[in-house]
């Protein structure tokens, strides 16, 4: 599947034009229902505005995406984090003028001419159409597509007035929980009463979201693509009960971000990225790392980055210092199965189940002995916390520990 970036041609709204400027107001006024608070008018913003402008300077005007108008509400951007990312991206939480309906507003820019090194901004529109996630596409996998990744309702690229900087805007699901950081405390791990209410057990509430951070990933992968880039921040939660996990009414969680999403053969689940740094450095498996241009089986990495997110719900501490021989947890988590799991996540004060541990062990192992996407989801850790396991849709269990996804390549 192409990986190319999104161009002219297949975006059907490449740039703002005054017409679009112009019937903001209208739009505004027009589409909703009377005396709600978008019928009052509202200043327009284009890309760079967004990014010229301190964000609460933002809130409180109208951006036009795909010709729908959309009220700017608030940032989805702690203002600790603007001075490192602010400069590529700006998250909002917008109301559309068409329904009435939230959505997130993305805004992504980088330098015309230049070489794209890391996450591909423009790259993330054409990801989601592959994947069945954007809601104008005559998409019959939309419905089971957004159970696993957010929705993307329109999209804008878009070129300042002297070609310096190309934008690109997204408008997905706004997602009311956030992220899945957010979920997180220091030092007491997964916040247990918000996934497993009735069970109080750190582990129950970790299977109910790592079930679900799991079957996300097989989705992408039975898609063509591994996403290279999960972390705790780019899983976003629906909070209101929006369906159940094995029986257990659970908020949704499922993946966004997908920048550095690429696609490996189906038959290996090699790729390359040439010199492009992918994924978060403390969830980046080894192999990643140490790429240096060659290849690596992306699928795995994205199990790889799936095992950190445990050990982090478990304990509240990413299992390791640094990806490296002479850190001593990095080696006890990497080499020593269950055992070193189960040693590290007791320096950091907990006792964890020898189902956990094993999981963590083999999600974390070399390349070559690690447990595939299939074989994870039907561990003995889920099948303890939730009984038997309803995973019908995975016809393919594969013997070699790679992840080879039922309809690969369909
Ligand atoms: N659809 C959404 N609903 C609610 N919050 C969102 C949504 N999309 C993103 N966010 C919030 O904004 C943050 C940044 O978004 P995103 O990960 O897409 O951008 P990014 O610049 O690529 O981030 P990073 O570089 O940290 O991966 C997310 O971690 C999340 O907290
Ligand atoms: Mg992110």
């Amino acid at each position: 599947m192409p990986n190319d970036h999104i161009n002219s041609d297949n975006n059907p709204s490449q740039n703002y034009n005054t017409t679009d400027m112009m019937q903001v107001d209208t739009l505004v006024g027009a589409s909703s229902p009377a005396s709600t608070e978008n019928s009052i008018h509202h200043a327009t913003v284009r890309a760079a505005d967004v990014f010229a402008l301190p964000p609460a300077e933002v809130c409180g005007k109208c951006a036009v995406v795909d010709g729908t108008a959309y009220r700017i509400l608030k940032s989805l951007i702690d203002p600790k984090e603007l001075r490192s990312k602010g400069h590529t991206v700006r998250l909002f939480c917008g109301v559309s003028a068409k329904d009435d309906n939230r959505v997130a507003l993305k805004f992504s820019r980088a330098r015309v001419g230049a070489k794209i090194c890391d996450e591909d901004p423009f790259s993330e529109p054409q990801i989601m159409k592959d994947l069945g996630a954007w809601h104008g596409s005559a998409c019959s996998d939309l419905t089971k597509s957004s159970d696993y990744v957010v929705t993307m309702h329109g999209w804008n690229t878009d070129v300042d007035e002297k070609k310096e900087w190309r934008y690109c805007t997204l408008v997905l699901d706004y997602c009311n929980a956030g992220d899945l950081f957010s979920f997180i405390s220091e030092s007491r791990g997964l916040n247990v009463s918000a996934w497993s209410p009735n069970n109080n057990n750190v582990e129950v509430a970790m299977a109910v979201v790592g079930l679900q951070m799991l079957r996300s990933a097989h989705f992408l992968h039975s898609k063509g693509y591994a996403h290279l880039d999960i972390s705790l921040e780019n899983v976003l939660v629906d909070e209101e009960p929006v369906g159940s996990v094995e029986g257990l009414s659970s908020p949704r969680a499922r993946f966004g971000d997908f920048g550095m999403a690429h696609t490996f053969d189906e038959k290996t689940g090699k790729t390359s990225i040439g010199n492009r740094r992918v994924g978060k450095p403390n969830y980046s498996s080894p192999e990643l790392i140490n790429a240096n241009g060659g290849e690596f089986n992306a699928p795995l990495a994205d199990v790889y980055a799936i095992g950190v997110s445990l050990f982090i719900m478990l304990t509240g501490y990413n299992p390791y210092g640094k990806a490296s021989r002479t850190d001593m947890a990095f080696r006890q988590v990497t080499t020593k199965g269950s055992k070193g799991v189960s040693r590290v996540a007791k320096a950091y004060g907990h006792e964890a189940s020898n189902e956990v541990c094993d999981l963590i062990g083999r999600m974390l192992a070399a390349e070559k002995d690690r447990i595939g996407v299939n074989e994870a989801i039907k561990h003995p850790f889920f099948t303890k916390c939730f009984g038997s396991l309803d995973n019908e849709e995975l016809s393919d269990t594969s013997p070699s520990g790679f992840i080879m996804a039922t309809g690969l390549g369909a």
